[in-house]
């Protein structure tokens, strides 16, 4: 049996002024009227599952119980972080209660923040890796590239084990942009989407491997954890002491085992506006528009209004976003440094 574990405690910065510190992207309904972390949950149909377990900061809680509760959403268990120490320990926490009572389930481990427009790909995909998860290996999911993008993961395919699986010869995660071009040309690697399916157990044996540090502040944190009606709470001290890592430095990058199973689902992780436009509807003029626009010789923009009419005359490839308290205009070409703005603000307080 499958348990999903969701991790949704990411801060999607660079979705600003939309995606906020209180209110992150995996929170929001960008594509669908459903959030994408209702989505995520949503897409798991055709997957024989358990209900799903959820990593999420403690500060969203009652965000997370909410959007549960909205779709009538089951859960196995809400742990609550009180600091992000990113996805190593997040999945750690999981498969440290999952094998709390002896059982040993395939975790499949999902972003909550992605978009996944063919879903029968996607649960196709899953449904080809058990076996292999069954036979103690880590299945990551691999996109074929378009873009020398640097915030993704690059997996080189190695030999074939069935028409539908193939070993991992590397793992390179977020490599510059000139080795990212490297890869592109060699036509031999797949982005990491950032999903997974492992035993509980195997996960567990490759962090004491490589990470012995993060297993043993997450055993802390979970064996001083207190639980009350939804939510798991850890030892503050306890979890707060761990290393800051993602399962990407932490595990794939080090680990023999690893295999890929190419997963062809029209797959985003709107990393950027450029992203959401790009999966977004479009008119003719390649415009994708949200609340009140008006538009005159716009083309290729993404235009985003909350609370005001937003008119726009006489440009191209630009991303507008209206909200309550700011107003993004970027060119679409450069909507990555939106992070930039982040940090001034950040520094700002
Ligand atoms: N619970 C919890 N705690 N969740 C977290 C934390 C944390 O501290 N940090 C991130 N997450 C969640 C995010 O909300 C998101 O759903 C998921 O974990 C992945 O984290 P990101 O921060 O978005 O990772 P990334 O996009 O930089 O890189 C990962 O995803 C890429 C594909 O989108 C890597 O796996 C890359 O290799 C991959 O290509
Ligand atoms: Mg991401």
């Amino acid at each position: 049996m499958i348990l999903p574990v969701i991790m949704a405690g990411g801060s999607g910065s660079r979705l600003w002024p939309l995606s906020r510190t209180l209110y992150p992207k995996q929170f929001l309904s960008l594509t669908s009227p459903s959030t994408m972390l209702q989505e995520t949950v949503a897409r798991l149909d055709g997957i024989s599952h358990q209900a799903p377990f959820f990593i999420c900061n403690e500060e969203h809680r009652f965000i997370v119980a909410e959007q549960l509760r909205q779709e009538q959403l089951a859960h196995s268990g809400i742990v609550l972080e009180p600091v992000g120490r990113n996805t190593a320990p997040a999945i750690a926490l999981a498969a440290l209660h999952a094998t709390s009572n002896g059982d040993d389930p395939l975790l499949l481990v999902l972003a909550a923040d992605h978009v996944i427009q063919n879903q029968q790909a996607f649960v196709d995909a899953v449904n080809s890796a058990i076996p292999l998860a069954e036979a103690d290996k880590l299945v990551t999911f691999g996109i074929v590239p378009n873009a020398p993008e640097t915030g993704y993961g690059y997996i080189r395919q190695g030999s074939a084990i069935s028409e539908t699986a193939y070993h991992v010869d590397t793992f390179v995660e977020k490599p510059d942009l000139v080795t990212a071009q490297e890869y592109i040309a060699t036509g031999e690697y797949y982005w990491n989407s950032g999903m997974f399916l492992f035993k509980a157990s195997r996960f567990l044996d490759e962090l004491d491997t490589h990470c012995p540090d993060i297993l043993f502040a997450c055993q802390q944190a979970m064996s001083g954890a207190h639980g009350d009606l939804d939510f798991i709470r850890l030892d503050e001290a306890a979890f707060s002491a761990c290393p800051d890592e993602s399962v990407d430095y932490a595990v794939m990058e080090h680990t023999q085992d690893a295999v890929v199973v190419p997963m062809d689902a029209d797959w985003s992780d709107v990393g950027s506006w450029s992203a959401l436009w790009g999966v977004n509807p479009k008119d003719v003029h390649g415009n994708a528009t949200r609340g009140d626009v008006l538009m005159e010789n716009t083309t290729n923009s993404y235009i985003y209004s909350q609370n005001k009419l937003v008119a726009t005359v006489g440009v191209d490839d630009l991303v507008v976003v209206e909200t309550k308290d700011a107003v993004l205009v970027a060119h679409k070409d450069k909507v990555q440094d939106v992070k930039g703005i982040v940090e001034q603000l950040k520094q700002a307080g």
